[in-house]
């Protein structure tokens, strides 16, 4: 047999939780048979540095407690079967084949198919699987509740075929595979999903992919708050995301161009043969106005991911806030992928007692993340509850759109 990857969990939990019980009884249900095999992907609270992935500098999120349940049980045909215990998400069948024609934009079964269609064009003859999904990853929220789904499928479909891969090989492919639905994104998603460690953050470099744990200091607390505003990375965000790859790279490639190094340099040598501040007078003489907003963002966010890794490794909870703060004014107003309600959000958190605050993820909607301490945290989700949220429509519990994340490990598949 070849060798499990380094997600094959060897213990089983020992509680069970009543989302668990139901997600077997939904399965038996659908399917009138048991589940045999889970995988749990969790979701994701970047910290600082967006939108620098796709650059190829480095990011540092770190996975968070929601997550994704995929319960499954193997077929012997290519078919994969996917219900989901959310009704509005409706059952999808498809075969895992080397070309897959996409659902329409948008639908949840494209992120299955994704990882299905980039693993069959590497790997022939791949069995499916009957499915459940349960996730408690609030949608559209810049948590990346879609690539936990792409994830525990890609996990499931290489643990019941028996097929060994790295974990740093599997992040740059699913990081591709991920196009499928339409976004050009970088690695962040899935590098942090598939390899995120208890208690830390991770500071990720790209091409080659390398995550670095660190650990999270035990008094400091970061508060995730919905803006209410949907960020549907497949849906309505989906071309301003894609204009600001485009952007980024016309501006890197009038830079390079100004700076006579070769064609093909990349933002990370640029910044490694030069100082921020000479790139930034570069970009000002050569570039028109909005493109110079896009390079700033990229290049200060990464000198911001820097510091920000020192900041935490030092336990400077005030240097890191600042740092976040930072990095939204960077987001609203060179990279413009803010909103009121996110702007309102980091007020109202920065105004009560948090050390920094900013929009995490794409933007365009989706979530705020505050850093404050043990101290402080109380007050801050007081304020934000009082402030923001009563008067408006948030579902049905609070704490689906305001709690505090925490530090958690990385997906994993396991016999059930
Ligand atoms: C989305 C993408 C990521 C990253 C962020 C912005 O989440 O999937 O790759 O680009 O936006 O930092």
């Amino acid at each position: 047999m070849a060798q499990q990857g380094a997600w094959r969990s060897v213990t089983e939990p020992t509680v069970t939780s009543r989302r668990e019980e139901h997600l077997h009884e939904a399965f038996a249900k659908e399917y009138g048979t048991v589940g045999t095999h889970m995988a749990r992907t969790p979701g994701r609270v970047n910290l600082i540095g967006d939108h620098t992935d796709y650059n190829g500098l480095p990011v540092m999120p770190m996975a968070i407690q929601r997550d994704l349940m995929l319960l499954c049980r193997a077929r012997t045909d290519s078919t994969v079967r996917a219900a989901n215990v959310d009704r509005q998400f409706a059952p999808r069948s498809f075969e895992i084949q080397q070309e897959i024609a996409p659902y329409d934009p948008g639908d949840w079964g494209n992120y299955l198919k994704a990882g299905g269609q980039a693993l069959a064009q590497q790997y022939a003859s791949l069995c499916g699987f009957d499915a459940m999904v349960s996730s408690d990853i609030p949608i559209a929220s810049g948590l990346s509740s879609s690539t936990a789904l792409m994830m525990a499928s890609a996990l499931m479909i290489l643990d019941l075929n028996d097929v060994a891969i790295s974990g740093p090989q599997l992040m740059e492919m699913m990081a591709r595979a991920e196009h499928y639905v339409g976004t050009r994104g970088g690695g962040m998603d899935q590098a942090i999903c598939l390899g995120a460690q208890p208690q830390s953050a991770s500071r990720i470099d790209f091409n080659p992919m390398q995550l670095t744990p660190i650990p999270v200091p035990s008094s400091w607390r970061f508060v995730i708050a919905s803006s209410l505003v949907q960020a549907e990375k497949s849906g309505a965000a989906r071309e301003v995301y894609n204009s600001r790859t485009r952007e980024c790279r016309e501006a890197l490639g009038l830079v390079t161009a100004a700076c006579r190094v070769p064609d093909g340099t990349s933002y990370k040598d640029l910044m490694s043969n030069a100082s921020a501040c000479e790139l930034l007078g570069v970009a000002e003489r050569t570039l028109e106005a909005t493109l110079v907003r896009r390079f700033r963002h990229v290049v200060t966010e990464a000198s911001r991911v820097d510091d920000a890794e020192q900041a935490m490794r030092a336990d400077d909870v005030n240097a890191f806030g600042r740092l976040m703060s930072e990095s939204h004014a960077s987001l609203r107003d060179d990279f413009e992928v803010s909103c009121e309600e996110l702007d309102n959000l980091t007020e109202i958190a920065t105004g009560s007692g948090a050390s920094g605050a900013r929009l995490s993820g794409a933007g365009f909607g989706g979530c705020m993340v505050a850093l404050c301490t043990a101290d402080d945290v109380d007050g801050v989700v007081d304020a934000l509850t009082a402030e923001f949220y009563s008067g408006r429509e948030f579902g049905e519990q609070l704490e689906d759109v305001l709690f505090i994340a925490e530090p958690s490990k990385g997906a994993c598949v396991m016999e059930v």
